[in-house]
């Protein structure tokens, strides 16, 4: 039984402010950039750049529609608007719970690298950073301990309701993340071998451009911009009927890509200037950030400082992940927002421990279909499958059984505003989203090279 019971409500900037929180996150200061480093730079920045302004654009657009029109959560928001076609805001509710999984450990390492960095522990020279960061990931015992206090702060906000725990927190926090990034980017630009760093990140080789290049930023896009998984049905649920989606839509992406873009600028330049692999993988900002850091003055304050602040942005990116399979919990089985939470909580920091153990002493033991470790294997298909499968599905949804005319209403509020970029938005979302994400999507799901064998 879907009830609007318990949901609230959002004023219309708080929700930008919302829904900017839930999109800038670990994907951008943690991803984006050791993504960057490892397919190849500038060519990588200028594809997801491409896919962000049409893709991205576009499904954002479609999921707060959605949101917006039906009032439900994915589920529920399917189930109005196409009711075969509900088994893709099931993927709504399974994607978000897969990626908070593994998203509370990469949290709970930033809670580390707050404690060390308090305590003037956190290794700045280069080789030693190294070694702190592949040793502590890999020790079991610490990674689930910080896991679950991650887990438990993030359970302890979502709890207190949807307009008073996130919307208040994303007010003042965003703009100061976004000042701190500035002057690290500035420091670590101007790092003596930043050059070679900055024409790595903007200067687009071509020749490194591959299938996989092209895989990484379409599932970048949907994570950065929390896309795929009806993070964006749920907060667009939230919305008075007058809030202008077009808009929001542009200015979400918009300052998400600037968010990526920043901290390249103060990861890369410093990844050569150190002497790092820009290939190094997940550590890439926790092995650089404490070099630079190192390499000013007051190195430990600003170290505390920025790991705090990158904790708060993971927060309101992962109190979104959580508030997908709880809001359901609530619409669908009449549960209380309070035992809803924690028992989403509870399940995915259980699903996080071998996760986490899968980065030291179970890395070996690998599972089908993708033969990777558990950690890399839940991330792979939540990302590079489900999410990508979700937002074809969506686009298909829009485009061909809702329709239309059904969706320009709930974009215009029955004419209210204008949809300037009803044209784009109608050939992108009817033909050119779903055949592209089809290409890709084949791809990284391993099937086109059954047929390419
Ligand atoms: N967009 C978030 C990030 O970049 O860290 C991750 C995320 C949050 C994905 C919420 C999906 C979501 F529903």
């Amino acid at each position: 039984m879907e009830n609007q019971k318990d949901r609230g409500s959002f004023s219309k900037i708080g929700f930008i402010l919302a829904a900017a929180g839930s999109s800038i996150g670990l994907g951008n200061l943690w991803k984006f950039p050791y993504l960057t480093g490892q397919n190849g730079g500038g060519v990588f920045v200028v594809i997801y750049l491409i896919i962000i302004a049409t893709i991205g654009f576009t499904c954002m657009l479609g999921e707060m529609a959605i949101g917006k029109y039906t009032k439900l959560n994915p589920i529920g928001a399917y189930k109005k608007i196409a009711s075969k076609w509900k088994f893709v805001g099931v993927l709504g509710i399974l994607v978000p719970f897969m990626i908070v999984t593994y998203y509370n450990i990469i949290g709970g390492w930033v809670l580390k690298y707050i404690v060390e960095s308090v305590m003037g522990h956190l290794p700045g020279i280069a080789g030693d950073s190294e070694n702190f960061f592949t040793s502590y990931v890999s020790s079991g015992g610490a990674p689930i301990f910080f896991t679950l206090l991650f887990v438990i702060i993030n359970a302890i906000i979502i709890q207190a309701g949807v307009s008073s725990g996130i919307e208040r927190a994303s007010k003042v926090l965003m703009p100061t993340l976004f000042a701190l990034l500035i002057v690290i980017a500035i420091r670590s630009v101007t790092l003596p071998g930043a050059g070679a760093g900055l024409e790595f990140y903007l200067k687009p080789d071509f020749s490194k451009l591959t299938l996989g290049t092209v895989t990484a930023a379409l599932g970048q896009c949907f994570f950065s911009l929390s896309l795929g998984m009806g993070a964006m049905i749920t907060y667009g649920s939230y919305l008075p009927d007058s809030s202008n989606i077009e808009k929001d839509s542009i200015v979400v992406p918009l300052l998400d890509t600037c968010a990526a873009l920043l901290a390249g600028f103060a990861i890369l330049p410093a990844v050569f200037a150190f002497g790092f692999e820009p290939s190094a993988g997940p550590g890439l900002i926790f092995i650089t950030l404490p070099a630079v850091f190192d390499s000013m003055p007051l190195g430990s304050l600003w170290a505390v400082i920025f790991f705090i602040l990158v904790l708060f942005a993971a927060i309101t990116s992962s109190v979104s992940l959580i508030e997908n399979p709880t809001s359901w919990l609530i619409d669908s089985y009449d549960m209380d927002r309070k035992k809803a939470t924690w028992l989403v909580c509870f399940i995915a920091f259980l699903i996080a421990i071998p996760e986490a153990l899968s980065m030291g002493i179970w890395s070996g033991i690998t599972f089908p279909p993708m033969a990777m470790n558990f950690f890399d294997e839940v991330s792979y298909i939540a990302e590079s499958i489900l999410m990508p499968a979700a937002g074809f599905f969506m686009c298909i949804v829009i485009g061909h059984v809702w329709g239309m005319d059904n969706f320009e209403k709930a974009v215009t509020n029955n004419g209210e505003f204008p949809f300037k970029s009803k044209g784009f938005v109608s050939v992108m979302i009817k033909y050119i989203a779903p055949f592209a994400i089809l290409c890709i999507w084949l791809n990284s799901s391993g099937i086109l090279g059954l047929f390419m064998k």
